[in-house]
């Protein structure tokens, strides 16, 4: 066989002997072939061809279902679409449901060969690249900063503790902006954003760890942030399975995943605290903050989040006045885990652009916050496990 690569290919029966030609003269084996719908899935499974070539003809809606659930279901095969459809439109949705390669009719097996060829070595370089890199295919831990009420300080929280959690685990840590409509991690660190969470959730379908990491930004506190749109309507667009794939791909390269939250409740959030192994609810003594924190934890009681899930995190954001820990204790019927003092260090850490545990290491809110992440994420190795380790072990 050489360095022939395999196939499967995709076509209705009555079609198929015109690709199938096409493709032995191209000198790739054929391994089986399929039709549309789950039958290609399950060949595919089965025979682990190097790539699939799914023809694309009119009617187009049964080959595109059939093409999105195959980089649904086998997001490593590469597929590439040979179609006579040759026009933007056709090219731009296969792309969508997931194409790696758009080969139009008529097309000579010379550039189908090449097109494989080439196909398969940028993914063996990117296989490398990320061996290279360290990166283990060990799932990371989700961590959702969490409130129903805005101003409560989740975003200094989720920056603040995913800077520390880098610093003190020395594992990769990554941050996902899921406040859609006014996300400001970007503004917490002073930086404009060249892509954000909608090029992500945009590319979803075809998305993979480097192009997912190239949508990030690699902040100088050592964590990579996938920060909001930077328009409200992008964020409008963006749907609970597309965060849902963004996170599970986010999981496969960090080893935390630090999601910010909007003050109102979402289905891009819900997904996220599905998808969490943690869930930080940060409340402020404030009487308002406490009696919807007080929902909140109802609320996630009835959708069976378990108490050792979710973890109230009292943020003294304004002022060390207000009820006492007890008191909060208390009235909430719950335990506080965390407690972070109010700190002028973290609105001076806003004017430098850093996160204060970076910039101010020696502050209040600094140890209070490293300690946190110390809690959750141990000493990143197994004889000091840390929180997060723990619920994972049961
Ligand atoms: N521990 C603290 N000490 C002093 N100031 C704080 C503290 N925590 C947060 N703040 C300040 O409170 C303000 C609100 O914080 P932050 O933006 O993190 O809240 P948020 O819950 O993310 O808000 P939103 O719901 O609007 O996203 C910020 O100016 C922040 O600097
Ligand atoms: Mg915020």
């Amino acid at each position: 066989m050489g360095d022939e690569h395999s196939v499967i290919i995709i076509e209705e029966p009555e079609r198929r002997a015109e690709l199938r030609k096409l493709v032995a003269t191209a000198q790739l084996t054929i391994l089986d072939e399929a039709g549309y719908g789950s039958e290609a899935a399950d060949l595919a499974r089965e025979h682990h061809p190097d790539v699939a070539i799914l023809s694309l003809e009119e009617p187009v809606a049964r080959p595109l279902r059939t093409l999105e659930a195959l980089t649904l279901l086998l997001p490593k095969l590469p597929i590439v679409v040979v179609s006579s459809l040759g026009d933007r439109e056709h090219l731009r949705k296969a792309m969508q449901a997931g194409a790696r390669d758009f080969l139009a009719k008529p097309l000579r097996a010379a550039d189908l060969q090449a097109a494989v060829k080439g196909l398969l070595e940028t993914d063996g370089r990117r296989r490398v690249a990320l061996e290279a890199g360290g990166k283990s295919l060990a799932q990371g831990e989700v961590i959702t900063v969490y409130s129903v009420k805005g101003g409560i300080g989740k975003t200094t929280v989720a920056v603040n503790l995913a800077a520390a959690l880098a610093r003190q685990t020395k594992q990769r840590v990554g941050v996902l902006d899921l406040d859609l409509q006014l996300g400001d991690t970007a503004v917490l660190l002073n930086f404009l954003p060249e892509y954000t969470v909608f090029d992500a959730a945009s590319n979803a379908g075809r998305l993979d760890p480097e192009l997912l990491q190239s949508y990030m930004r690699h902040d100088q506190s050592g964590i990579y942030v996938l920060p909001a749109p930077m328009r409200p309507e992008e964020g409008e667009e963006i749907g609970a399975e597309q965060v849902k794939q963004v996170l599970d791909l986010m999981v496969k390269s960090f080893d935390y995943v630090v999601v910010d939250t909007p003050p109102q409740i979402s289905d891009p959030v819900a997904a996220a605290r599905d998808a969490s192994t943690l869930v930080l609810l940060v409340t402020t003594q404030e009487v308002l903050a406490l009696r919807r924190t007080k929902v909140a934890l109802q609320m996630l009681r009835t959708w069976g989040y378990s108490e050792d899930k979710v973890k109230l995190v009292l943020n003294h954001a304004y002022s060390m006045n207000g009820a006492s820990g007890k008191d909060i204790e208390a009235g909430l019927d719950y335990k506080i885990y965390w407690q972070i003092p109010n700190d002028t260090a973290v609105v001076a850490a806003l004017k430098v652009g850093l996160p204060f545990v970076t910039a101010y290491p020696n502050a209040k809110a600094t140890k209070a916050v490293v300690d946190l992440a110390r809690a959750i994420g141990g000493a990143g190795n197994r004889s000091q496990p840390g929180l997060v380790n723990r619920l994972l072990r049961r």
